[in-house]
């Protein structure tokens, strides 16, 4: 029997795309193209999840038998069948203190001395168009192309109230979710724990996906077993974190790139997140993403709301390409806000590499000339051009110019840059004060630190205190006074450390649990404004490479430096990795100079090209110490990049080899209409005698020949030499594959365009 707690279920009005409210039964049905999320109203208004997976338009609360399980509780109404309990019914969002003793979705107490929620079924609408957050990241809507779903939930001890949040991208296979909560009650209620979303899966055996890493190691894959028990992938550093990016798959043990269903989960969020999975006592497993839990508390008072950050749902039962595909394509057409999504982004040069801090206007301007001769197109002058900043220990919050390097100021250098034919580009670092800085010296209290105890110190700085407005405000006004007065065309905008001392002088004591989540809204304002007042900058987002490479940034910065490692061989992890969740579209990635600066490795530079160009494309070197040889070779570089561009931004990705391939990677770009496909394949470990390198070729037009446009070899290849097919169709290279001509030596490469006839 199904008791509603309400009977406000608006009958359905209008024709829709994506969304099905069923009074007669309380089923909600969300549709996306290949995948249908359900839930129902259940036994006295809790709401249940019924199914996630294939699209199918059946009602599965039939999957859920209702009986009596050994020490799991029953509600109060329900006590004397004993077949209900929510410790063992799907709940579409969990309570706590209330029955259910898997994850949480919520922790809070009141000032009533009561924690926990019991929350049950009020209402629910159906709104046109996508719901939006105040003042976080979030995807937004083309037009018609995703409908709202909000199903409000009360806990009636404390008043509180959820709108769970749901917008369905039908095209995009995307579902979004969020939650609201609403303070109706009488006292004060302190939120611990306020999760975006929970998603319970009853049935299966799963994989955990996720990718881990540390500085100039980010995102490498690890997959596991999903087992009993609780598994916590999580930053508490303040940023999403080099450590763990927010980005899971669960996926059934037996998928992979081409087969088996996936379910991607992506937080549109940069600060502290944690997403928890557990397989409880029936094998049922859980999994709750959003805001970290450990130094998270949230004050709300009577009549105030807050909302969470926003999680990004897919479901593949076509393995992980697909998955990944569909997380790309979503983040091009609907979460990166900036007007360069889709432009054509200038191959740079970067001064980090090249010159570190040792430089002068002289050699930037020298820098800017040489690159030019070579194609290059903007000038990135990175650290060191500012307050007295010879080495990494001091200056940051002094961002004024070092009259001793540029005795002409930035306006001299950048008139240099722009004369040698260079658009200019500028590194700035704005959340952090060195203590050796005069804006320190003017602003001690400006830094995040716990009163009456010694900082934590990183990379010789400090954070500021993005929760104060008049701090958020000089940001602003140094920023935007710098890039009007200055003819910058891209910034790169870094932050080098983790947060720790959480703490903030405007804050009363019962809100310093709302530190580090103030600050990501300070900084995400902060970004929103000079962003959108400054269109036509090219920016570039950054974290100590990337220690912050989510999607909440990509909604504002269309690419993020996705590592300081440049070593195209560690690259290829770091960015195959990456590319589970995100489009190489946004991947800064740079050619880098030999023995690499990071690793000592040596490699060709035509494979060191071949990786970047699986991203922004770009050269962190000193051209004058190249060979003629290497010179020769970027400028070819250069112009074959420009003829990829298109199919490298807009693309559709596919990965042809499993992070376990240590013999080598291969990956394809094959362009929306199919008529152009490139495929990059490095080798990492050269074998004598080699076995055959051989791929298959994916997403081509089966009817259609294919003849190679060109290729080429970087590195040495094999004395002998093997012929290729000059012409075969898409089946052929599809269902047959190709073998790669044999390679040679140290990290060798190919590349080959391949066209339609
Ligand atoms: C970080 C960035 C680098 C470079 C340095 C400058 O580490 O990731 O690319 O900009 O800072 O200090």
């Amino acid at each position: 029997m199904i008791l509603y707690r309400s009977t406000e279920i608006r009958p359905w009005e209008e024709p829709v795309l994506s969304i099905e409210m069923n009074q007669k039964n309380g089923v909600f049905t969300l549709l996306t193209k290949n995948s249908t999320y359900q839930m129902r109203v259940g036994p006295l208004g809790y709401l249940l999840h019924n199914y996630y997976g294939r699209r199918c338009e059946d009602d599965f609360g039939y999957l859920h038998l209702e009986r009596d399980c050994g020490a799991s509780p029953n509600p109060y109404e329900l006590a004397d069948g004993r077949s209900f309990s929510l410790d063992t019914m799907p709940q579409e969002y969990s309570g706590s203190n209330c029955g259910d003793y898997r994850l949480p979705s919520v922790l809070l107490h009141s000032e009533s001395g009561i924690s926990g929620v019991d929350l049950r079924f009020v209402k629910a609408e159906i709104q046109d168009g996508k719901y939006s957050l105040n003042g976080l990241p979030s995807a937004f809507d083309r037009g018609s192309d995703a409908q709202t779903l909000v199903v409000t939930l009360r806990d009636e001890a404390t008043g509180v109230e959820t709108d769970l949040l749901y917008a369905v991208f039908e095209q995009q296979d995307v579902i979004t979710r969020a939650v609201r909560f609403r303070n109706t009650g009488k006292k004060i209620v302190h939120l611990e724990k306020a999760a975006s979303a929970c998603l319970d899966l009853p049935f299966g055996n799963w994989d955990l996906i996720h990718f881990h890493g540390r500085h100039a190691m980010e995102r490498q894959m690890e997959r596991i077993s999903v087992s009993n028990g609780i598994q916590v992938i999580s930053s508490e550093r303040g940023s999403s974190s080099h450590q763990h990016n927010p980005f899971v798959i669960l996926c059934e043990h037996t998928a992979n790139e081409d087969v088996g269903e996936c379910y991607g989960q992506m937080l549109c969020y940069s600060g502290n997140f944690q997403i928890e999975t557990e397989k409880d006592q029936t094998d049922s497993v859980r999994t709750v993403a959003g805001i970290g839990q450990r130094y998270f508390s949230w004050q709300l008072c009577p009549g105030e709301f807050f909302e969470t950050p926003e999680l990004f749902l897919s479901f593949s039962c076509e393995g992980f390409t697909k998955l990944s595909q569909n997380f790309h394509r979503f983040i091009r057409s609907n979460v990166s806000r900036s007007p360069w999504t889709y432009r054509r982004r200038p191959v740079l040069i970067n001064s980090w590499e090249a010159a570190y801090f040792d430089f002068d206007e002289d050699r930037i301007a020298q820098l800017a000339e040489d690159a030019k001769t070579l194609g290059v197109e903007l000038l990135v002058l990175d650290d060191g051009w500012f307050g007295e900043r010879n080495t990494d220990n001091c200056s940051l919050g002094d961002w004024f110019i070092d009259r001793k390097k540029l005795p002409n100021g930035l306006d001299g250098l950048i008139r240099r840059v722009n004369e040698a034919g260079l658009k200019f580009g500028l590194w700035i670092e704005p959340e952090m004060i060195s203590e050796d800085s005069v804006l320190f010296r003017e602003h001690p209290d400006w830094a995040i630190r716990v009163p009456g105890r010694k900082p934590t110190i990183g990379r010789c700085q400090m954070v500021l205190d993005l929760t104060r407005k008049e701090i958020t405000e000089w940001l602003y006004q140094t920023f935007s006074s710098l890039m009007r007065e200055n003819h910058i065309e891209y910034v790169k905008w870094d932050m080098n450390r983790c947060m720790t001392d959480l703490y903030s002088p405007a804050l009363p004591p019962e809100r310093q649990g709302e530190v580090s989540h103030r600050f990501m809204m300070g900084l995400y304002e902060l970004i929103e404004r000079l962003t959108s007042e400054f269109p036509d900058v090219l920016f570039e987002g950054c974290a100590g490479g990337g220690g912050r490479f989510d999607a909440g940034m990509l909604a504002y910065f269309p690419q993020i430096w996705c590592s300081d490692n440049t070593d195209p061989i560690a690259r290829l992890k770091i960015q195959q990795g990456s590319s589970f969740g995100y489009p190489i579209s946004v991947f800064g990635a740079h050619v880098s100079a030999s023995p690499n600066h990071q690793t000592g490795r040596s490699t060709p530079i035509g494979t060191r090209a071949a990786v970047a160009m699986a991203g922004t494309f770009g050269y962190e070197l000193d051209p004058s110490k190249l060979s003629h040889e290497d010179k020769e070779d970027i400028i070819r570089q250069v112009e074959r990049f420009h003829g990829l561009e298109d199919l490298n931004r807009e693309g559709i990705l596919y990965r042809l080899t499993e992070p376990e391939n240590i013999r080598f990677t291969a990956w394809q770009t094959v362009a929306e209409d199919r008529k152009s496909s490139l495929l990059t394949l490095v080798l990492t470990e050269p074998e004598g005698n080699p076995r055959p390198l051989h791929v298959r070729w994916k997403g081509l037009d089966p009817e259609q020949n294919y003849h190679v446009a060109w290729i080429q070899y970087y590195g040495c290849r094999y004395w002998d030499e093997e012929k290729l097919p000059e012409r075969l169709s898409g089946a052929a290279l599809m269902y047959g594959g190709f073998t790669v001509p044999r390679l040679y030596g140290d990290y060798p490469s190919i590349q080959i365009l391949i066209e339609q006839e």
